[in-house]
């Protein structure tokens, strides 16, 4: 539970589409609600249609949606709200920026091998790159800039459910003081 003026946590978990981001944010959601803390989830999608509809996925439009992201991320981290980003967020740097704005983050890697994801491909959006109706899809033909500093990946493909909420509260019970 947040006390006194504690900032809320930043849990960023990033990832190529289909990979199971928002399913992770959704769970970890409820079970961090559990416990008695604030949770928001910041979801990609959810960002571009409402904040930014302007935003295609070119570098510049992605960096721009990921620092809207970290920004909002911030101002409720900072209110003591505990906040799940879900975002493909494929550039280290804007990334590592928008992670930077809030004092207590955690960046997970949410991952599983490009033919899983092919073979799933939930949204359709891998069927439609192979067959040339879109370009620019992230992972796909277009770039992924994976995480190098500190943080937790979680082979989505590889692990249930259950398993990967138990690996990230671990994680999160890790917290190294640089609030
Ligand atoms: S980010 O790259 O700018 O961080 P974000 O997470 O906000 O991406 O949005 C990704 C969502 O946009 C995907 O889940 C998918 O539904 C949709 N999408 C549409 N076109 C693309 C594309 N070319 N690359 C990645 N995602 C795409």
């Amino acid at each position: 539970m947040s006390q006194n003026n504690e900032p809320g946590r930043l849990i960023w978990l990033t990832g190529l589409s289909g990979a199971g981001k928002s399913t992770i944010a959704r769970a970890l959601s409820e079970r961090l609600q559990a416990t008695g803390v604030k949770v928001e989830i910041l979801d990609g999608d959810e960002i571009r249609e409402v904040i930014s509809p302007e935003l295609g996925f070119s570098k510049e439009d992605r960096n721009m949606q990921v620092e809207r992201i970290g920004y909002i991320a911030s101002l409720l981290t900072r209110n003591g709200v505990d906040v799940i980003v879900s975002a493909i967020s494929p550039y280290r740097s804007s990334r590592d920026r928008a992670i930077a704005r809030s004092s207590r983050s955690f960046e997970i890697l949410v991952s599983a091998p490009l033919e899983v994801l092919i073979d799933r491909d939930t949204k359709g959006l891998y069927g439609k790159a192979i067959r040339g109706e879109i370009t620019g899809l992230t992972g796909y033909d277009d770039p992924y800039e994976e995480p190098i500093g500190s943080h937790l990946k979680v082979d989505s493909h590889r692990l249930r459910l259950e398993d990967a909420l138990s690996l990230i509260e671990e994680y999160l019970n890790f917290e190294v003081s640089n609030v």
